[in-house]
């Protein structure tokens, strides 16, 4: 039995195989074809061409019309920390009556408010809310999403996060891929003596994550006042003895180089890069590392946006992504990400959807399986309401122009 998807007024994101991201000038289009059928077959992509190309369709095939509408692939959001125990809006108010995002976690909120909760909140719980929100994004059309650890801080929690996305990934229909984030703060009880701290993620904590195979990336916030690029060098150095490649949080609020220690370090991404110096952006433009943008972190927290023009000027790629989390970010919505990154970065509608499919796939090393309309990969896809052009999705902020979900070729 196939699934045809038929009359598809533009088939939206079709790559090669071989492609693993887009860069530079390369963003700047999207391939796609017009008067189009898209056939699925079980989990996977099986053929598409233009509706006069479409082979017979058998009795027992599955037929969607889509006239009018457009297809895309799904989103890949690539840094998420959609594991927490409650949300924080009481630091909201806070930051709306004068308090800073550092001012609030210098006096005990923020990420460590964070892990005091998920202490007392059981693994069930955890996973239940969790599996709430992946429902929530996969109807936004979210088809592949990374997920972090880090409000653990202890080995007992950090170990129960993981658990939580491991139990996550046979459940959801979304492909997930889990980063460890042991290094997201420096717990309170272990202010005056952050090395012991940080020879618990290196001797207790990843010995443990490999035994159980519960990690595939590895993170720190390399920020003043969380992990210097000395200590992140140390963190990722261990993680890289046991086969997880780093992830990082960095260049938020301050350039101390953690850029460079990521680069030095192999990073696959290198995330935020709200500021960033000229060398930042040389630096990078030298590697295979991708920058990760979060404009709805910058627009939550009124900080600056990543210079993402800059950036695509530059000959780099780009990804966005979501940041999903209880802080800086408590929303999912990729679609928002795409028109933040048009309306406040001033990225072209192209450009912005590029970053957020292809781009984020390559963040996760899943651009071989999703992020394109390309044969042999997962048919995690979304179909549009009616719309005349692809600058639709950014310009009508807040709206949902999403009419059905399709992931692992069934619809959602
Ligand atoms: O990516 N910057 C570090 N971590 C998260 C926020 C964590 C939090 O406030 O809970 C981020 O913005
Ligand atoms: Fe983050």
């Amino acid at each position: 039995m196939l699934f045809y998807i038929t009359n598809i007024k533009q088939l939206n994101g079709i790559l090669p195989q071989d492609t693993s991201f887009l860069k530079g000038e390369e963003m700047n289009t999207i391939t796609h074809i017009k008067d189009a059928f898209l056939c699925l077959k079980d989990d996977l992509i099986y053929s598409f061409g233009t509706m006069s190309e479409i082979p017979t369709i058998k009795k027992g095939d599955v037929v969607i019309d889509a006239s009018n509408k457009m297809v895309f692939p799904s989103w890949c959001d690539s840094h998420t920390h959609l594991v927490f125990a409650a949300p924080r809006q009481e630091e909201f108010v806070d930051r709306i009556n004068g308090l800073s995002y550092e001012e609030i976690a210098l006096k005990g909120g923020g990420i460590l408010n964070s892990a005091k909760k998920l202490a007392e909140t059981s693994e069930d719980k955890l996973f239940n809310d969790a599996l709430i929100r992946l429902k929530e994004i996969e109807q936004l059309g979210t088809g592949a999403v990374e997920i972090k650890s880090g409000y653990g801080l202890s080995l007992e929690a950090e170990i129960k996060m993981l658990k939580v996305i491991q139990r996550l990934k046979s459940a959801s229909n979304l492909l997930i891929k889990t980063t460890f984030l042991g290094a997201h703060a420096i717990p309170e009880k272990f202010k005056t003596d952050r090395t012991t701290y940080i020879n618990l993620i290196i001797e207790e904590m990843l010995p443990l994550i490999k035994k159980n195979n519960l990690a595939d990336f590895i993170d720190v916030f390399c920020e003043t006042n969380y992990f210097t690029p000395q200590e992140t060098t140390q963190i990722l150095e261990a993680g890289a003895k046991i086969g997880l490649k780093p992830k990082i949080h960095v260049n938020q609020f301050t350039s101390i180089g953690g850029i460079q220690t990521g680069l030095k370090n192999n990073a696959l991404s290198v995330d935020h890069l709200e500021v960033m110096t000229d060398k930042d952006i040389l630096d990078i433009a030298k590697s295979k590392t991708m920058a990760t943008l979060l404009p709805s972190c910058s627009f939550f927290l009124s900080i600056p946006y990543a210079p993402a023009k800059k950036l695509i000027n530059k000959n780099l790629p780009i990804a966005l992504a979501s940041d999903y989390n209880p802080g800086s970010t408590p929303s999912g919505n990729m679609n928002f990400v795409i028109s933040l990154a048009c309306i406040k970065m001033r990225l072209t509608p192209e450009q912005a959807i590029n970053a957020g499919t292809i781009n984020g796939a390559y963040a996760m090393e899943l651009s071989d399986k999703v992020g394109s309309i390309t044969v042999g990969k997962k048919a995690n896809l979304f179909i549009t309401k009616p719309i005349n052009s692809i600058a639709m999705l950014p310009y009508s902020f807040g709206n949902n122009q999403i009419e059905t979900v399709i992931l692992n070729g069934k619809i959602s």
